[in-house]
């Protein structure tokens, strides 16, 4: 089998494909999955860069990123009830699915919905989980509930706007350049800020004075404070990533952290205060999908609503780019330019 080792913190260039022994099935419920396509999210660019702390705890380098792949069953162990060899899947995995070969539990494979190809289905599972967790695990959303998206053109972001707007939602999406604002209007916004050419705390007063009952937060240092202050009273703040924090080298080794102006977002970051909390009934809340693949009844249930909404064609697969498995390092670069809409997958 073929697949991307990162050995140390690196570059977009650094990102090689190398041989590796074939898996081999060493528990009962375990599948091996022959890899057809693999998503890329923002998260898999940090492990790149060296700060992903869930890849720290669980393995140090070398390491194989990817969380989300689909593919067709190749082989399985034999408590394995629910797939047959030769089925189509798509699947989650801590890490390891940038790999023509991934093996996961059971429990962490999925039947591709009846209306989705292998490439739409293989950027569905991290996406559609996180904008689940946020909006229903976490925010217990409901319909009527006014809520502002950030990054609502990329990949959590249009997921985030269509299971708010099928939850009967008001939704505000918030992009950062003009071709991404008909991407939000599709997924579903009611309403689209683009801050790249106007003034996105004065237009979200305009569309919600009154605050917002959620708002989801991908950004960090950007808007993190101002988020917090837009919210109206019981309102919750999800805080899901931190990507205005992260600054790369632009010369010479491109795609390497620059520590500097890092530590020095991070010392700026805002901090919550309690008392500021509970005298303004506003929560503040975080979460890692990474850590919830081993939370098998939250996975199954989540996933089973996903697939039987874009069955009922609630939902919309994802706007997909496809590039070749050579071509990681460069969908890694489009990623981090801002300038991507909807989801990355790479075609084995
Ligand atoms: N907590 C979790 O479990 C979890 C799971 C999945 C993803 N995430 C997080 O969700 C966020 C979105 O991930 P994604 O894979 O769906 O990416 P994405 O939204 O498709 O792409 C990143 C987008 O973020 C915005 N952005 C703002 N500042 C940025 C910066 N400094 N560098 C790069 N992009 C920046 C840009 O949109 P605009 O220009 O429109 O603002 C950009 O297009 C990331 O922060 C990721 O780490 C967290």
């Amino acid at each position: 089998m073929k697949r991307i080792l990162i050995t140390k913190p690196c570059g977009y260039g650094e990102l090689k494909i190398v041989e590796s022994p074939s898996l081999k099935i060493k528990k009962d419920d375990e599948v091996i999955v022959e890899t057809k396509y693999f998503g890329v999210n923002y998260s898999e660019c940090l492990i790149r860069m060296g700060i992903y702390k869930s890849a720290k705890d669980q393995s140090t380098y070398p390491i194989t990123p990817g969380f989300e792949f689909s593919g067709i069953v190749k082989e399985k162990g034999k408590a394995v009830k629910n797939f047959k060899v030769g089925e189509k899947v798509f699947g989650v995995v801590k890490f390891n699915a940038y790999a023509t070969e991934v093996k996961v539990p059971e429990n962490q494979l999925f039947k591709l919905p009846k209306n989705l190809t292998l490439e739409e289905s293989a950027g569905v599972p991290v996406n559609f989980l996180t904008a689940h967790y946020a909006l229903i695990n976490l925010g217990n959303l409901e319909k009527g509930k006014k809520i502002l998206v950030h990054s609502a053109g990329g990949g959590v972001g249009s997921a985030i706007l269509q299971l708010a707007k099928e939850k009967g939602a008001f939704v505000v999406g918030i992009v950062g350049n003009k071709k991404k604002i008909e991407v939000a209007k599709k997924f579903g916004a009611n309403k689209v800020i683009d801050y790249s050419q106007e003034n996105l705390w004065k237009k979200a007063e305009e569309f919600s004075p009154e605050g917002y009952d959620l708002i989801l937060e991908p950004n960090g240092i950007k808007t993190i404070k101002e988020s917090f202050n837009h919210l109206a009273p019981r309102g919750k703040l999800i805080v899901y990533g931190f990507q205005s924090m992260v600054h790369v080298k632009k010369n010479g080794k491109v795609g390497i952290l620059n520590w500097l102006k890092v530590a020095s977002k991070y010392l700026k970051t805002p901090k919550f205060s309690p008392l500021e909390m509970a005298n303004d009934n506003k929560s503040v809340m975080g979460f890692n999908l990474s850590y919830l693949f081993d939370e098998k009844e939250i996975l199954k249930n989540s996933v089973e609503e996903i697939i039987k909404l874009f069955e009922k064609n609630k939902i919309l697969p994802p706007k997909v780019k496809v590039y070749s498995f050579k071509e990681v390092g460069k969908s890694h670069k489009a990623l981090e330019s801002k300038m991507t809409v909807g989801k990355l997958v790479i075609k084995i």
